[in-house]
């Protein structure tokens, strides 16, 4: 941008009049550019319109430098009003003015953002025993910027777990959060939920907030575990010994039979062998 110094602010009675309001020194600027807003938050994609003025009264030439595409919606002498559309990327445009052949500029800038759209939470396991853990996944599609996202898993109004992220590309990116907790008793009794918080205020933004759908989490007492397992085992283990000593009795039975049997065979073979040999 062409910068020139001029060896006289203002020229004409009014114009030298105003310099005198205007310029509090001499050999300062003797006019004000400035461009509204300062600082934007805008959806990816989206468009936005931004005035930009002079205190000049009779300013030359002025207008708005960037590189995205802008649309000259109304001017003045003072002023012109810009839209600037598809905006896919953080951006710092300028605002110029030329008055008396001195150019002054001032700046604006506009952060990108894409809000966390859904909110995605998972308990795995969905059915715990208490004592035992379980794994709770937050995930969030295509946000951005991701250096202002803070993911807080929640249970009941209760924050579990906070996490937030590092600097990341513009482009609006998936965050996945994982969390390993243990069950209580009581955690069957609240909802678990994820909330994705979009904290735009540093950028002249807002905060964008949304929250998942709640989860439950389907908690069984070790207590009545047990008891249930005493009883099977009890049971089990009765049944087992009635069984193996019917088993046994007839086992038994079958060899105190046979012992009876074989040993009159071996008298009977006995003697008859006895009497072949006598014969
Ligand atoms: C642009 O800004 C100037 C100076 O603040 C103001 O006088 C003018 O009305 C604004 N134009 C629009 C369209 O807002
Ligand atoms: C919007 O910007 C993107 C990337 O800068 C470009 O690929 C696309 O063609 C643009 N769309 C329009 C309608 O200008
Ligand atoms: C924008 O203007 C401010 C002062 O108004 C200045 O501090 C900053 O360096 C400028 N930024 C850019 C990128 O020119
Ligand atoms: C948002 O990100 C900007 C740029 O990284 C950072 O300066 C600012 O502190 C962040 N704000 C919050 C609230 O996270
Ligand atoms: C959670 O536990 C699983 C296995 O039980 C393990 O693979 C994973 O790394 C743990 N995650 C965290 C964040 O501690
Ligand atoms: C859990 O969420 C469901 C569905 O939103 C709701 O009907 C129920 O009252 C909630 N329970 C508690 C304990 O907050």
């Amino acid at each position: 941008m062409p910068f020139e110094m001029s060896p006289f602010c203002c020229w004409g009675l009014p114009m030298a009049l105003l310099a005198l309001i205007v310029c509090p020194g001499s050999g300062e600027e003797a006019f004000q550019v400035y461009m509204w807003p300062e600082q934007q938050v805008v959806k990816l994609g989206g468009s936005w319109e931004v005035n930009c003025s002079t205190s000049c009264l009779q300013p030359e030439i002025g207008g708005v430098e960037t590189t995205l595409s802008k649309t000259l919606l109304d001017e003045q002498p003072q002023w012109k009003l810009y839209r600037l559309s598809n905006i896919s990327e953080d951006t710092v445009m300028y605002c110029y003015f030329t008055c008396s052949g001195k150019q002054v500029s001032a700046n604006a800038s506009i952060s990108v953002y894409h809000p966390p759209e859904q909110v995605l939470l998972k308990l795995q396991p969905t059915w715990v025993t208490v004592g035992k853990s379980f794994t709770i996944e937050c995930r969030v599609q295509a946000v951005a910027p991701l250096e202002n996202l803070t993911l807080t898993l929640l249970r009941g109004k209760e924050p579990l777990h906070m996490q937030t992220f590092g600097r990341s590309t513009a482009a609006p990116q998936e965050a996945v959060i994982t969390h390993n907790s243990t069950a209580h008793k009581d955690d069957g009794r609240h909802n678990f939920s994820c909330q994705a918080e979009l904290d735009l205020r540093s950028r002249g933004g807002g905060i964008i907030r949304r929250t998942s759908e709640p989860q439950v989490l389907e908690i069984h007492e070790p207590g009545q575990d047990n008891q249930m397992v005493i009883i099977i085992t009890v049971v089990s283990v009765l049944l087992l010994l009635f069984v193996s000593s019917v088993l046994l009795c007839f086992i038994f039975g079958q060899q105190w039979h046979q012992r009876r049997i074989g040993s009159y065979g071996v008298q009977a073979a006995w003697s008859r062998l006895r009497q072949a040999y006598q014969a």
